[in-house]
């Protein structure tokens, strides 16, 4: 079983920098991305729009560069989200469209996530215009759905957690007092939140990771298979469903891939794990699999890999393509300089693939 597919666009990944950026990049290429959406928590983190980076804040502009260099300027479109913090003003905003640069803006719930500290809680950019000026000048916003400073069963419990309680008390007062901003819910993880995307305005759409539509807590908890661990957690098995019907769902548009990878050269330390799941050469082939890609959800597979996203970022379809074939693959992990990134498959110690993929070009 073979199906060959436009090249596609991850709308939510991690490159960080330095020695690791040239690396994922080039597992992104080799696995048919035709464009990016490259997160902004870098350290610093990308704060501004235009100029040079410095020491206390990196860019758009001087960011986007350096990826494109690091893809031998093979992807046909990045978008550096700008990372949202207590500094961010309204006129950034304003400015920033006009300068064509910024595209979307990224929400990190403060200490939520790996490099997320300087993030401030939402309820400061509904109230002091950075929303508003969004909403007027078409600027995205990318949410990192979960509430901060949740702790115990509050964080993850049987009845609620941090994703939830934000998809009930958030997410929903935003859309309410900003109608017409355009909301990419990120990597969304339980059947609260998508149950809320599929009823809200076609302005509000949202990312799946190919983690959350195949494994469950149960996953991470049996033999702690620390590489499974990322941020929203993986949640139970009706959220995963909740996950799947929405993204399986031929009838809408809403849902599309954004693998949420994140490289991590330490994972498990003494005291802790770094949130993130490396799925760079990976995504399409665990895509497949949660869909248990056949010919008959072949258009929903189409929709929620190649066309759904950039039809909401308003990104041209590639006209290159690449295959899927239902076939055993398996890679190693990305080596680079003496350092190791573990695939997410080989940390679940199941190398093999069940699809493999192969580029047309
Ligand atoms: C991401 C990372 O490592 O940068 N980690 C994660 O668990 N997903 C940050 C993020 O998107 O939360
Ligand atoms: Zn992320």
């Amino acid at each position: 079983m073979k199906f060959t597919l436009p090249k596609w666009y991850d709308l939510h990944a991690h490159f960080r920098q330095d020695e690791l950026l040239p690396a994922t990049i080039q597992s992104h290429l080799a696995m048919g991305c035709a464009g990016i959406l490259a997160m902004p928590n870098t350290k610093p983190p990308v704060t501004r729009v235009s100029g040079k980076n410095t020491e206390s804040y990196w860019t758009i502009e001087s960011y986007r560069a350096e990826l494109e260099a690091a893809g031998n300027s093979k992807l046909s479109e990045i978008i550096v989200p700008l990372y949202l913090t207590k500094e961010t003003t309204a006129d950034m905003i304003f400015e920033g469209a006009k300068s064509g640069l910024l595209k979307s803006c990224k929400y990190y719930p403060p200490h939520g996530t790996t490099n997320s500290e300087f993030g401030a809680p939402i309820k400061t950019y509904m109230e002091n215009g950075v929303l508003a000026a969004m909403e007027e000048a078409g600027i995205i916003l990318n949410i990192h759905g979960e509430e901060h400073a949740l702790h115990g069963e509050d964080y993850f419990g049987k009845n609620s957690n941090a994703e939830d309680f934000f998809y009930r008390e958030r997410v929903p007062q935003i859309a309410e007092k900003f109608p017409n901003l355009k909301i990419a819910c990120e990597h969304i993880t339980t059947k609260t939140a998508a149950d809320f995307v599929s009823q809200a305005s076609d302005n509000v759409v949202a990312t799946i990771t190919p983690q959350h539509l195949l494994y469950t807590v149960a996953d991470l908890l049996q033999g702690l298979k620390y590489h499974l661990y990322c941020l929203p957690l993986v949640k139970f098995d009706e959220d995963r469903q909740a996950l799947l019907g929405a993204a399986t769902d031929t009838g809408n548009t809403k849902f599309f891939a954004g693998t949420d990878s994140a490289p991590h050269t330490h994972k498990a330390t003494a005291c802790g794990c770094a949130a993130g799941c490396f799925t760079g050469l990976i995504a399409p082939q665990l895509y497949a699999e949660a869909f248990n890609l056949s010919e008959q959800n072949f258009d929903a597979f189409k929709n929620f890999l190649c066309l759904n996203g950039p039809k909401f970022y308003d990104l041209p379809i590639s006209d290159e393509t690449f295959t899927l074939e239902k076939k055993s693959q398996e890679f190693e992990n990305l080596k680079i300089g003496g350092q190791e990134v573990t695939l997410l498959t080989n940390g679940l110690n199941r190398p093999a693939l069940s699809w493999s993929l192969s580029q047309n070009d």
